[in-house]
């Protein structure tokens, strides 16, 4: 595992990059993804001072584009779609389970870093309303009361 300066100093590299470039900024955040996992604010602010931005203006962009995110992920990744055909089919009571059997809101993640709990926008498989994903697992069909069973399987392997 790789220590909090070998850390920064890979960032270090992508800046030295794409520095002179107009668009660094992009790069940049996908290379500290990349390298951290995530892109915390102390990150976004050591990003802000290198390429001589405002942090404002970088976590303008850290928010507006999903594949960041700015706190760890745990191990296992739920993803409860909320588009409209899920929607109807009742996958916000799906939600509002997960989150009472996690103890978490909603875009956070357990204390043992082994879920974490979000909202997606249609994940295409409006068939199979309502679902979510777990990690690349897909779960259709569902009902608030097989997510017990759902979420015991993963625990199992802790
Ligand atoms: S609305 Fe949920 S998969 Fe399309």
């Amino acid at each position: 595992m790789p220590n909090t300066k070998e850390l920064y100093d890979a960032l270090d590299r992508v800046i030295e990059e794409h520095i002179h470039e107009p668009g660094a900024l992009m790069p940049v955040l996908q290379g500290a993804q990349e390298i951290f996992g995530c892109v915390p604010m102390d990150v976004q602010k050591y990003i802000a001072n290198a390429l001589h931005t405002t942090l404002s203006d970088v976590y303008g962009v850290a928010t507006f584009y999903s594949q960041f995110s700015l706190h760890p992920k745990g191990e296992y990744l739920i993803s409860v779609c909320l588009g409209t055909a899920c929607y109807v089919k009742g996958s916000q009571k799906v939600l509002d389970k997960l989150s009472e059997l996690l103890g978490i809101p909603v875009g956070s993640t357990t204390a043992d870093g082994r879920f974490t709990l979000q909202a997606t926008r249609c994940l295409g498989a409006c068939g199979l309303a309502p679902v979510m994903t777990i990690n690349e697992e897909v779960y259709g069909r569902l009902t608030p009361e097989q997510i017990p069973d759902i979420l015991a399987k993963y625990r199992k392997d802790a």
